[in-house]
């Protein structure tokens, strides 16, 4: 059975958007290398976009973490299914995320991997949904969009792993 699926974000503006952040993000880090943790699966289309985008040196690294079981339910429970790669020590470090709901993912990767010795750490999401904070210490760098408290998809983001390839961001109607 298909979802019908409801566009949020059009494509033109999403990409005009990472564009943006981008070269933000080249500007704040001029003369310095930004090491890219992209969060699987769902941050995997926004930081490939994004780096394309970076004029300063970029290394990336990928991290698989779990929050959340099939559907749109949180288990409230994290768990490290990929670690990184790479070491992290003197890195500038910028953690690239789909969404940001609780925070509950976040606050728990920043806590692990600033036991790893980084120059610094830095968030950046494509999502925002602020009303649904429950981490309220969690600070964004660069957010591209904060939008309302809707289930959505696309741009990586899943709905039982589904529609993750669209090329915008869309709202699964039920
Ligand atoms: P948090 O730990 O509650 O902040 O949840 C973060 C993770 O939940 C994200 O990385 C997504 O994988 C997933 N998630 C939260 N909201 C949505 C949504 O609206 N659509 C798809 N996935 C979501
Ligand atoms: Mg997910």
């Amino acid at each position: 059975m298909e979802d019908k699926i409801r566009v949020l974000i059009p494509e033109e503006e999403v990409d005009a958007r990472v564009e943006e952040i981008g070269k933000k993000i080249s500007e704040d880090y001029t003369g310095q290398p930004v090491h890219l943790i992209c969060v699987l699966k769902g941050g995997v289309f926004f930081t490939c976009e994004l780096a394309k985008r970076i004029t300063v040196p970029v290394s990336m690294d990928f991290m698989c973490v779990s929050s959340y079981g099939a559907g749109t339910q949180s288990s409230g429970v994290v768990r490290i299914i990929k670690d990184l790669d790479e070491p992290l020590a003197g890195k500038h470090v910028l953690i690239v995320e789909d969404i940001i709901d609780s925070g509950r993912t976040l606050s728990y990767l920043i806590e692990v991997l600033k036991q790893r010795g980084p120059a610094d750490i830095k968030i950046c999401t494509l999502l925002d949904k602020p009303s649904r904070r429950v981490k309220k210490e969690v600070q964004v760098d660069y957010t591209c969009f904060s939008i309302p408290d809707e289930f959505v998809v696309g741009y990586g983001l899943d709905y039982d792993q589904k529609y993750r390839n669209l090329p915008y961001i869309g709202v699964v109607e039920v």
